[in-house]
């Protein structure tokens, strides 16, 4: 890259004695090509904020073509190759068909996509990023032959036109405006997070037709924490226990530039955005959608009064473990990591105490990663040293229920208990995943 500067710098310094002769308004090859180069380069980070690469490019698979399976509420589907390739990808797209593919879900042939396909966030995108991004797919990202993969959905159920009734009622169109009273880095956050970030896709509860029940901060679902894939994302209002009330500003720029900070550890689904996506995000953007985020009022909350830390009476059970069945599992298993205090070696090792995830009502997270562990965060280049380690082959499902509900009432959690039903069928639907 520098050196192709550098060489740029050359031909401007050749070019510039005879820029005089060339007519006003006309670019010349070198000026020409110095533009689109940085049109490309902005659409190649406008990609990361949307996290293209995280569905559209399979495990081990080239960069954008596809290919990866996506579960919907109707069965399974196959990510699209979205590469410039003429046959099998999007060569064919004009920057209008790949606008509309992008903000209103409808490919270049005229058949609608599914909402796997976050559209109805990046709806939100504005035109000139709109034109960043094709750029970027047209001319930053090398042409992959990879014919598409039907969908597993089954007649009449794969018919695509109910999508555009579907689409009559959840699709905003309309890419965002800034909205009046608020600063540059509040609607700069605004937009980060209801468009390119879709965060509500996660985030979000669904309503009846799988809708994200609110796009933005005027419904207050927006972000109130939902079960997707197995995962529950969590709440990101300001709510004091389950949410990000008791984080600071910089505590939530930590987590989105390193993916851990003194409350919490990214886990899950969560891994690939902070891989992909947050860690990239220049320091102006990850300010920006903190600010935004720390304006949301607490949502979805119990009324309960905020977390305090109470070591005491945990201590007594892990000093004798033996009459408490979590205790021992806790003891045996957990400890040397997550430690006696419950407070882990944070960032390093996730603490257990007033961590929002475990006071969550929805347990599900909490025993996907037990059984299961979690995907490898990488930051700079580096994955974690210490992941979660999964243990679906080392406990059976009462020993995570009884440890998972002594961690939930430990150190003053006051979570409920959750039951050996709930690890089951969480131990089946995820076994693929396995
Ligand atoms: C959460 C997963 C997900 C993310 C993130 C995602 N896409 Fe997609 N995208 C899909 C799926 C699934 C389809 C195919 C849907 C279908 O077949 O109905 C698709 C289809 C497309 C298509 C239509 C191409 C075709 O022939 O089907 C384009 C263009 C596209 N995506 C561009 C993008 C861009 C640009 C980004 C990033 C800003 C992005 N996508 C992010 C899931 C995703
Ligand atoms: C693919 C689904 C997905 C997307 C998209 C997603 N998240 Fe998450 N997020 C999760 C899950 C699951 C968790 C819970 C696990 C964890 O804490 O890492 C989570 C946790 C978090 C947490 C930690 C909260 C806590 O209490 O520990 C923050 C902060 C967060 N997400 C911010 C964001 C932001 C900002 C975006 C958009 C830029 C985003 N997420 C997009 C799935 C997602
Ligand atoms: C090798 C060290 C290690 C051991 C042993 C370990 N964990 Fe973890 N645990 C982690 C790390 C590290 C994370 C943060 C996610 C990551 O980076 O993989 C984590 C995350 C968690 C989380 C999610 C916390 C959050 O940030 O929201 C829960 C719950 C959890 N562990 C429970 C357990 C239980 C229960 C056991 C024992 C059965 C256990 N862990 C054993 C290292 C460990």
């Amino acid at each position: 890259m520098k050196n192709t500067l550098k060489g740029l710098g050359a031909v401007l310094c050749v070019a510039l004695p005879f820029l005089a002769q060339v007519p006003a308004g006309a670019a010349t090859p070198a000026t020409r090509s110095a533009a689109d180069q940085a049109l490309v380069q902005r659409g190649a980070y406008l990609a990361q904020l949307g996290d293209c690469a995280a569905c559209h490019t399979a495990p081990k698979g080239k960069p954008f073509a596809g290919g990866l399976p996506m579960s919907t509420p109707m069965g399974r589907i196959y990510v699209t190759n979205i590469t410039p390739d003429a046959q099998t990808g999007i060569g064919g797209y004009t920057e209008a068909d790949f606008a509309r593919a992008l903000r209103e879900g409808v490919a270049k042939d005229g058949h609608n996509l599914y909402p796997a396909m976050p559209y109805p966030s990046y709806a939100k995108v504005s035109d000139d990023d709109a034109k960043a991004l094709y750029a970027f797919f047209m001319h930053g990202v090398a042409p992959v032959q990879q014919a598409n993969r039907e969908s597993d959905i089954k007649w009449p159920l794969n018919m695509r036109w109910p999508l555009k009734f579907w689409n009559m009622a959840f699709l905003e169109k309309g890419a965002y405006r800034d909205k009046p009273g608020k600063d540059v880095a509040w609607n700069r956050g605004a937009y980060l997070v209801q468009g390119l970030g879709h965060c509500g896709s996660c985030h979000t509860p669904r309503g009846v037709a799988f809708q994200e029940s609110a796009l933005d901060e005027s419904g207050s679902a927006f972000l109130s924490g939902a079960l997707l894939d197995g995962w529950f994302a969590s709440n990101l209002t300001g709510e004091h226990n389950t949410g990000l009330g008791r984080w600071s500003d910089e505590d939530l720029r930590t987590f989105l530039k390193t993916g851990a900070n003194r409350h919490a550890s990214a886990f899950g689904s969560m891994t690939g955005v902070i891989n992909n996506s947050t860690q990239a995000m220049n320091d102006q953007d990850v300010a920006a959608i903190s600010t935004y985020l720390k304006s949301l009022p607490p949502a979805s909350g119990n009324g309960a009064a905020p977390y305090t830390y109470d070591p005491q009476a945990t201590k007594v059970s892990l000093d004798r473990p033996a009459h408490d069945a979590g205790a021992r599992v806790y003891t045996a298993y957990c400890m040397h990591c997550h430690g006696v205090d419950g407070r882990g070696f944070a960032p390093m090792l996730a603490p257990l105490a007033g961590n929002p995830n475990v006071l969550a009502k929805d347990a599900s997270s909490l025993i996907n990663v037990t059984l299961n562990g979690t995907g490898d965060l990488v930051i700079n280049g580096m994955p974690s040293p210490f992941p979660m380690p999964g243990f679906a082959a080392v406990l059976d499902d009462q020993q995570i229920a009884d440890v998972l509900s002594f961690v939930r009432a430990g150190w003053n959690n006051g979570a409920p208990a959750l039951g050996v039903a709930e690890v089951a069928k969480l131990r089946q639907s995820t076994r693929a995943a396995r």
